[in-house]
């Protein structure tokens, strides 16, 4: 007889490409994930990352912002009913996977153990947008010989929170800056999945694990 495994669900959030996704689609499907993506919720209708979640027969969800600006509705009534939709795949896990939107306390206060987001960039440097791009002048510049990558939970600040997991990507002098940002989104594939799968290993002490 076979033992039933119970795979824990991840609902995984993104903007854009979604290779990070693709990094946790891929740890779930060969087993380094004890854990399936029950659904992948876009901000963006364009953003690829939906395709490759249709590909791996995942449920999608786009659920954009305008409609409730264009109402004059504050972003809050945007967030509680984000929050009700993904509380219906009764995520044990929701990752912020390249979701390119602040979120308010709305929606972290109810999720706030079960809620991570990658930032490309160590911790405490180059919150919000185009962090690899402003370290990169920052390196230009003199100013930091390494950038990285973090895995955090989630707090009203921005990019900021308990870190989970993070990896120090150096720079090389030969890199232009393509070849600087595809070598740290390679890092940002390994550490999300090493991530998750701490997270998933520590779950039963997860109030407890940041330090
Ligand atoms: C990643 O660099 C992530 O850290 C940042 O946005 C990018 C998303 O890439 N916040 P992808 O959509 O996972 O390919």
């Amino acid at each position: 007889m076979s033992e039933t495994v119970s795979l824990a669900r991840l609902v995984v959030l993104i903007s854009g490409s979604g290779s990070n996704l693709q990094a946790l689609l891929d740890a779930c499907q060969d087993g380094r994930l004890p854990a399936r993506v029950a659904a992948v919720v876009s901000n963006r209708r364009d953003a690829y990352g939906l395709v490759r979640a249709q590909q791996a027969s995942v449920p999608t969800l786009y659920f954009p912002l305008k409609p409730y600006s264009d109402q004059g509705l504050p972003r809050e009534t945007y967030d509680r009913d984000l929050a009700a939709l993904i509380s219906c795949f009764q995520p044990d896990l929701i990752v912020c996977a390249g979701w390119m939107q602040v979120l308010t306390p709305i929606f972290i206060t109810p999720f706030a153990d079960c809620l991570i987001n990658l930032h490309p960039a160590l911790p405490g440097q180059f919150p919000g947008t185009h962090a690899i791009e402003r370290a990169f002048a920052a390196y230009q510049a003199g100013e930091i010989e390494v950038s990285g990558a973090m895995v955090h939970g989630v707090v009203p600040e921005v990019d900021a929170g308990p870190v989970l997991d993070f990896v120090v990507v150096p720079f090389d002098p030969r890199d232009q800056f393509h070849d600087f940002a595809k070598r740290l989104h390679a890092h940002e594939h390994t550490l999300l999945v090493r991530a998750v799968q701490r997270w998933l290993a520590t779950r039963p002490q997860r109030r407890d694990f940041y330090s």
